[in-house]
């Protein structure tokens, strides 16, 4: 069974020997790197994200990384959807091993539902992004409600994405399921 849980002590190592494919490197943040940049976070007094194991059954197969944000009246969600504040997935992976036998999709449902609990305030939606050639994120996203937005830009550089770019590579889709 798929399940969200806390990270602890007994978990923690396995948190971060999660891995991903080489292809897939540059999709997801590491869970050290996730992991530092909360402890940053929570050093400046600033909400800390909330970040948990993915287990099935006993084992450790993924993990995901959720903010909340206030968003501010001239933002895309804001302006398209009136948006006042949104839940954001972050970052969201299964380990090379345990990919393709449906238990991202399993994970992200459980996700929805805890979000659907505001575990740090009321929000309207749920927003992700994703690179545009990430086959696999679009049809999970999608496959559990997600619509993608329109705002596409150079994940590299935050820019707006100029239609006429040949390396697609580097667009970055948002998405958006609202609450
Ligand atoms: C994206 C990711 C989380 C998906 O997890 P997963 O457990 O492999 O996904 P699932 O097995 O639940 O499949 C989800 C959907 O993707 C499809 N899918 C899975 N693997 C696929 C593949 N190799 N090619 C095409 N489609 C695939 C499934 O058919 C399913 O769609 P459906 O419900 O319409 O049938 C996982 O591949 C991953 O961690 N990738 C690296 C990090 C990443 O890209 N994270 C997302 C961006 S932040």
């Amino acid at each position: 069974m798929i399940e969200l849980r806390k990270i602890t002590h007994d978990n923690f190592e396995a948190v971060l020997k999660l891995s991903i494919t080489d292809e897939q490197k540059g999709n997801v943040d590491s869970s050290i790197y996730c992991l530092a940049k909360a402890y940053v976070k929570i050093l400046n007094d600033e909400k800390p994200p909330l970040i948990f194991a993915i287990c099935n059954n006993d084992e450790v197969i993924g993990y995901v990384d959720i903010g909340f944000f206030e968003l501010a009246e001239s933002a895309f969600l804001c302006e398209k959807y009136g948006d006042k504040s949104t839940y954001g997935l972050n970052r969201f992976m299964i380990d090379k091993k345990y990919q393709g036998k449906g238990f991202g999709k399993q994970a992200m449902i459980k996700v929805i539902d805890y979000i659907k609990s505001f575990p740090q305030g009321k929000a309207d939606a749920v927003a992700t992004s994703y690179w545009m050639v990430n086959e696999v994120a679009r049809k999970l996203f999608a496959s559990v409600g997600f619509v993608e937005t329109g705002a596409i830009w150079d994940g590299q550089t935050g820019d707006n994405w100029n239609a006429e770019r040949k390396d697609i590579e580097y667009a970055e889709v948002g998405a958006r399921l609202g609450l």
